[in-house]
């Protein structure tokens, strides 16, 4: 089934832990964290405190998505706070490979995240080592932008890649998640979705979680 992670980016920041828990309380499976330093991304967000805080709040596997230059910097201090899984973007990194191993290092599944322009390519080497590659469907930095349509196509070729490679990396996708962009993921090869606006802004998030669960998964080996 696929799993949702909504983005606290789309959050009441003055309540996020009440946020959080009515996410999870709404059928959420991950608690998507935005990290944002305001150089690799034109905002800034939060940082471990921040996950320290939500840790322990809230029964949601904690996914960071760390929008950050030097993030080998921080792996060690998300992963004390509590985070499950680190995703990297594979712009913001030098040694992409060593990076990944030093996630792996202090306890966390490793992500590698593809801003909508990057292609496929630079992860061919070390798709090996993944536990999930993070698809961009906008360009990083703000909640409430339109999904770019291109990507699909960029989901489908992963899938493919993995299919045929017999991987076993997740496939999520971020940015501009609604009902509609939701199905054009899914059915691309998506395995979880990421979603700010469309689940914060809802009236009832269970609803649209709901609907984005029961939207048929590609099959993986087939
Ligand atoms: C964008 C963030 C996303 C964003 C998603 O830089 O990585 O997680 O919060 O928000 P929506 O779903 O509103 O596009
Ligand atoms: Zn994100």
């Amino acid at each position: 089934m696929i799993k949702v992670a909504p983005s606290i980016l789309s959050a009441d920041f003055a309540c996020l832990a009440q946020e959080a828990k009515r996410m999870e309380l709404s059928g959420a499976d991950w608690l998507h964290i935005d990290v944002m330093d305001g150089c690799f991304v034109p905002n800034i967000t939060m940082g471990p405190l921040v996950v320290e805080a939500l840790s322990g709040r809230v029964d949601l596997f904690l996914d960071v998505h760390l929008m950050i230059e030097h993030p080998e910097k921080f792996l060690r201090a998300f992963s004390q706070a509590g985070a499950q899984l680190l995703t990297v973007h594979a712009e913001a990194c030098n040694h992409l490979h060593r990076v990944v191993q030093m996630i792996k290092k202090n306890g966390c599944k490793a992500g590698v995240a593809l801003n909508p322009a990057t292609p496929l390519d630079c992860l061919e080497y070390i798709l090996t080592d993944l536990d999930l590659v993070l698809i961009m469907s906008v360009n990083p930095g703000f909640a409430g932008q339109d999904f770019i349509p291109g990507v699909v196509r960029k989901i489908s070729a992963l899938a493919e890649e993995r299919r045929r490679r017999n991987l076993f990396f997740e496939i999520q996708v971020d940015g501009g998640i609604n009902e509609d962009t939701a199905a054009l993921a899914v059915g691309a090869g998506a395995d979880i979705l990421v979603a700010g606006s469309a689940l914060f802004n809802a009236t009832k998030p269970q609803k649209v979680i709901k609907a984005f669960k029961m939207l048929p998964k590609k099959q993986r080996n087939v």
